[in-house]
């Protein structure tokens, strides 16, 4: 199977290394509760959390299930709002946008991986692909380069063709991937995306994610509790209970 990080590799060793805090905060999270009002008594599930993404990083958010990793991650995607605390997006106060609003730069700047691989059933790789691209509003014309330029970044150009079914966990987890970045999203929120994949698959997604962070520039902020898969991340964030420790 190719997958095109050889050549990276040898890219990477002739750059510079960027010092850190040359790096520009993309996303910052202040103070941030979530609470739900579940039958009779809210539950509190985020309890005053404090981050921060910057450009080209690659942060993990680590914590058991049910410490509300997912209740995060989806109100950094504007999927969900804080009950109270700031969320400022590229400048921008992200949390206190109309609806409307927050949707326009989710789809334009944001991408999404979750751990089931929400492709299309019936599409090929490259269909799906294009799916992203209809919904961002890029042009019909660009569609054909951008696709094959994205499933060559995760390895998968000669897969174009195959549907979902015709391919193995880790390549349609690729393929989700090559969807998610499609229109050159900012921030890739990704949930849990080596969940269902064995070792050498998760290596495979993590390594993907390293060059698609030099290649497309993009910040990726995911959730994980594999030991292995964080020791690649800039910085961890670890979830107890709805705070970090
Ligand atoms: N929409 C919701 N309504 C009520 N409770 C929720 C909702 N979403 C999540 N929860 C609760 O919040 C807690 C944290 O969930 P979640 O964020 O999914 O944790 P994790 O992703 O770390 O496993 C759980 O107790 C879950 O049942
Ligand atoms: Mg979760």
């Amino acid at each position: 199977m190719a997958i095109p990080l050889e050549e990276d590799e040898t890219t990477e060793a002739r750059l510079e290394p960027e010092p850190a805090e040359e790096r520009r905060i993309l996303l910052t999270v202040k103070d941030v509760e979530r609470t739900f009002q579940a039958g009779g008594s809210p539950l509190h599930v985020l309890k005053g959390i404090h981050m921060e993404l910057k450009e080209r990083q690659l942060v993990m958010l680590k914590g058991r299930s049910g410490s509300g990793k997912t209740t995060l991650l989806n109100c950094l995607g504007g999927l969900d709002t804080p009950s109270k605390g700031e969320i400022m997006f590229n400048g921008l106060p992200f949390n206190s946008m109309s609806d409307n609003q927050r949707t326009i730069i989710r789809r334009q700047h944001m991408g999404f991986i979750f751990q089931a691989f929400a492709l299309m059933p019936l599409l090929s790789a490259r269909e799906n692909v294009e799916l992203s691209l209809r919904m961002a509003g890029v042009p019909r014309a660009q569609w054909k380069d951008r696709v094959a330029q994205c499933l060559e970044l995760v390895g998968l150009e000669r897969r174009m063709n195959h549907r979902p079914f015709e391919l193995s966990g880790g390549e349609q987890q690729r393929v989700a991937i090559a969807k998610a970045i499609a229109h050159k999203p900012m921030l890739l929120l990704a949930d849990e995306p080596t969940g269902e994949l064995d070792s050498g698959m998760s290596a495979q997604i993590m390594a993907v994610f390293q060059n698609i962070i030099r290649t497309e520039q993009v910040t990726i902020c995911m959730t994980t509790h594999d030991p292995t898969i964080l020791e690649v991340a800039d910085h961890v964030y670890e979830m107890v209970d709805g705070k970090f420790i």
